[in-house]
């Protein structure tokens, strides 16, 4: 049995964020994560993290959160968009602080660049490699304050006894034991869940575990019908191309050369916000004006100097995976899936229903992004909740008695993993999973209909069962059975999917990146509303809409860009 009063599941930003913080305000603090720290998906994010710095007379905490709160189409919470727009700038000094290496303008100060739905330039960056050097910063971090990292663990379940948070059983996948590790405080920081779809941005651990665990526990996944398609990946491999590129001045072209963008955000062309970005694309490839099923992302007029200095990963990617060299060629794209704006239902202090279980960054739902996050407020996401509720685990642990080792749940996850690996036939994972991912790639991507998502819900329905009765792992050695963790990761994204297709299917508007066509409308009347999707045994997840959204200052408006 391993102890320790705070425990944080995940590596990336979020989980370091918060275990840095826990360490600063000395508690006995440890990450438990399936890969190292510094290779989390955290480090493929490119182009910056949003602060009104000060730098500009023409910005304010204000204007970014009332940016946010319109980028969300009103469906964010805006007390807790608020308190991250307010603490932005103090987040991104602390990095600086900790020596996190920032783009610069020639008087020194922290550059910001434009990005999509801003009100004014406010994305800090570093070129465009932003969240693997507030990565390497957050690594040193750890190091500093010796935090003890369980690296090569698989978190498979919460531990709750007495309605109370006792910590987790994880897989330990070098000798494939299963470990209780006890604690006053869980925070799940385990990201997303881009890898429901066949093409994303999302790395190979995006499996939505976090999202599975506290779903599986009883609680609730909020608003995952919203799922960001980032307008600028490759075709080739889903890999991002920073939306930092179009912040420079890239343009989108369609296949008769025009910058197509206009036509839909007059004021903001390219640098609308993400949704209508994609939704314009997936219009000009559907009504015959793409490029071999892509547009085109022209850097060419930005010369060779600024792409060098600012935007030199992409043009590396994009050379690697299509043989385009964006300083001569204009590179094709089209929208794929990003980011998951739904997650594990939390306050803004990441507080879940059950004490002593929080969730921050991706893997949580706060809400801050309603139903389409801008770019640049995911790392911001990820640094601010991370202190919070580590902040909040804090004080909670000095009111808490000691917790109860959940001896149960740990004989439960024997039982269950045992039992998966005892079946000598069946299904295997992977195609499991590529049913799922082709039910959601078909049906819940750009814009859906009644008809599609329907579909899509029949179909996770039958993976689900099809998981539950036959899934099937065919290497049943111990030491880093990939087989076995692949296929409890399927288990967690079949969750997620199934939260995202009923979500949208019950949603009967079109907001933000929810575009219906059978719905085309925004339904302020019915529809400001949270989605709860509760685990409802073997059966699709059982919706309720009890969550209202909070509105602080900004009634919703019609919004255009
Ligand atoms: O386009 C990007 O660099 C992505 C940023 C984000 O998702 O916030």
């Amino acid at each position: 049995m391993i102890k320790h009063d705070v425990v944080v599941i995940g590596g990336g930003l979020a989980g370091m964020r918060a275990a840095v913080e826990a360490a600063e305000r000395g508690a006995d603090v440890a990450i438990v994560s399936k890969m190292h720290p510094v290779r989390s998906h955290s480090g493929a994010a490119q182009g910056g993290i949003n602060a009104a710095l000060g730098n500009r007379e023409d910005d304010a905490p204000e204007n970014h959160a009332f940016d946010t709160a319109k980028g969300s189409d009103y469906l964010g919470d805006q007390d807790a968009i608020e308190a991250m727009c307010e603490d932005a700038p103090h987040q991104v000094i602390w990095l600086e602080h900790r020596g996190c290496i920032f783009s610069r303008l020639p008087d020194g100060r922290i550059a910001q660049r434009p990005f999509g739905g801003a009100g004014t330039p406010r994305t800090c960056y570093s070129a465009d490699v932003t969240g693997l050097v507030m990565l390497h910063t957050l690594w040193e971090q750890l190091e500093r304050f010796n935090v003890k990292v369980y690296e090569e663990y698989f978190c498979t379940a919460l531990c709750v006894e007495d309605g109370v948070g006792t910590g987790v059983v994880a897989y330990n996948m070098r000798n494939g034991d299963l470990d209780l590790i006890v604690a006053k405080a869980t925070i799940f920081a385990t990201g997303g869940a881009g890898r429901m779809y066949l093409k994303t941005t999302n790395g190979y651990a995006s499996t939505a575990d976090g999202m599975g665990i506290a779903f599986k526990a009883g609680i609730p996944l909020m608003d995952m019908e919203f799922l960001q398609f980032h307008p600028t990946t490759l075709k080739e491999n889903g890999v991002l191309m920073t939306e930092g590129a179009r912040g420079e001045g890239a343009y989108l072209l369609n296949s008769l050369g025009e910058r197509f963008m206009f036509k839909y955000a007059p004021n903001k062309g390219e640098l609308a916000s993400r949704d209508v970005v994609s939704r314009a694309e997936w219009t000009e490839i559907l009504e015959g004006r793409g490029v071999d099923g892509c547009v085109l992302l022209d850097m060419r007029h930005l010369g060779r100097e600024k792409i060098l200095e600012r935007l030199p990963q992409i043009r590396e990617l994009a050379l690697d995976a299509t043989g385009k060299d964006a300083l001569d060629s204009p590179i094709p794209i089209l929208p794929g899936a990003h980011y998951t704006m739904g997650g594990i239902e939390t306050d803004k202090w990441g507080c879940t229903r059950v004490p002593g279980v929080y969730a921050a960054g991706e893997a949580a739902c706060v809400s801050v992004h309603g139903s389409n996050r801008l770019g640049g407020n995911s790392l911001l996401d990820t640094i601010v909740f991370g202190a919070r509720a580590a902040k909040h685990a804090i004080e909670y642990i000095a009111t808490t008695g000691e917790p109860k080792p959940s001896e149960r749940t740990l004989k439960q996850e024997r039982d269950r993993i045992a039992a998966l690996l005892s079946r000598s036939g069946g299904t295997r994972a992977p195609k499991l999973r590529d049913e799922m991912n082709r039910a959601m790639s078909e049906n819940v991507f750009i814009f859906r209909d009644g008809a599609g998502l329907q579909k899509a819900v029949d179909r996770l329905r039958e993976v689900r069962h099809a998981f539950d009765r036959e899934a099937y792992v065919m290497d049943k050695s111990k030491t880093f059975n990939t087989d076995l963790v692949g296929t409890l990761e399927t288990d967690f994204l079949i969750d997620a999917a199934q939260c995202v297709a009923a979500g949208a299917l019950a949603r009967t508007e079109s907001r933000g990146a929810q575009a219906r066509t059978d719905y085309p409308d925004r339904d302020d009347a019915n529809w400001i509303k949270h989605t709860l999707a509760w685990r409802n045994d073997g059966n699709d997840p059982r919706l309720d809409y009890s969550r209202k959204v909070t509105i602080t200052k900004w009634e919703p408006q019609v919004r255009t860009y």
